[in-house]
């Protein structure tokens, strides 16, 4: 029987509607995404942190215009290490579906874009991914890459525009990356304009470069969150300096690849960036911490070894 009164269960128990309680009617964490869906809101939760607003997502895409990157020669050994230190995995559909245990149970930034390798002209991309494919992959988003100023400039904004009105019907968020083209430099007037552009557009969330100065006022023209790529490997301080500094301007968090992966202890590297970006760690204590998780680990080695 369905319970039909108003005030009482069938039990002749008094129901509870909390009365006098208002319905909280929270905004969301995520800087410029207080609008969107639930669906939307919902992968963006997987992605960035609702505790700290930030995420550490791990970039394995690399293979998708360079081949056997170093460090990625071996995705099935290289990554499911690193994943459980990684809020987000950014990869390819190849990768994914070849590589990537789904029982690892990460959120996935899915690459869409495709068209062009090292050996030509990178701007020339077109989407090679439909959104239902990404959602079939149970994937948290789509990314292509806007090569702001360069030969393919109008071709990889309609990308965006496409994953962006694809997305929109499924609740699939879209990351704009922006590439930069041989002849742009990275500087805040380039990287700020392109970054603009593509929010404009109505990507969710943007993937830059640091640059020194005006990072600050790149994340401020940008009005969804940023994240920034690593860039070729430099020493650990230097990754972990570039993430402390473009944290503490404003960005919501890194989106790593080679300076985790080509780091001389991976697992201990996003260990270091995790701290850096959660919980505000400086550099300096960072690669303390890099250098002790380090040692732990190969020290657990030496012992496993000589059993
Ligand atoms: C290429 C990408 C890559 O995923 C990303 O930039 C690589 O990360 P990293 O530079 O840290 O190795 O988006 O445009």
């Amino acid at each position: 029987m369905p319970d039909a009164s108003t005030t009482s269960n069938d039990k002749g128990e008094q129901k509870d509607f909390g009365i006098g309680i208002p319905v909280e009617t929270k905004g969301f964490f995520l800087k410029g995404s207080a609008h969107l869906g639930w669906g939307m809101q919902n992968r963006l939760s997987r992605i960035f942190n609702p505790e700290s607003g930030r995420a550490v997502m791990l970039a394995f895409d690399h293979g998708y215009i360079m081949g056997p990157t170093t460090g990625l020669e071996r995705i099935d050994l290289a990554i499911p290490p690193l994943a459980g230190y990684a809020d987000c995995l950014m990869c390819s559909r190849g990768a994914l579906q070849s590589c990537v245990p789904p029982e690892l149970n990460k959120p996935v930034v899915m690459r869409a874009s495709t068209g062009a390798t090292v050996l030509k002209e990178l701007s020339n991309e077109v989407i090679g991914v439909t959104v239902e494919d990404a959602v079939r992959l149970n994937a948290s988003a789509v990314t292509a890459q806007a090569y702001v100023g360069a030969e393919g400039e109008r071709a990889s904004l309609a990308n965006l525009a496409y994953l962006i009105n694809e997305g929109n019907r499924y609740g699939m968020p879209t990351l704009g990356v922006t590439a930069v083209g041989k002849e742009m430099v990275r500087d805040s007037r380039y990287l700020g304009l392109a970054c603009r552009v593509i929010a404009e557009l109505g990507v969710h969330f943007v993937k830059t470069y640091y640059c020194d100065p005006g990072f600050d006022e790149v994340v401020a023209g940008c009005p969804v969150p940023i994240v920034i790529a690593g860039g070729k490997k430099i020493p650990e301080i230097d990754a972990l300096t570039m993430a402390y500094k473009a944290i503490d301007q404003g960005a919501s968090g890194v989106d790593m690849g080679r300076n985790i992966f080509c780091a001389d202890d991976p697992v201990a590297m996003i260990q270091a960036v995790r701290a850096v970006v959660h919980k505000n760690e400086k550099p300096e204590k960072a690669l303390e911490l890099y250098n002790t998780l380090k040692c732990e680990r190969s020290k657990a080695c030496a012992c496993a070894a000589s059993k």
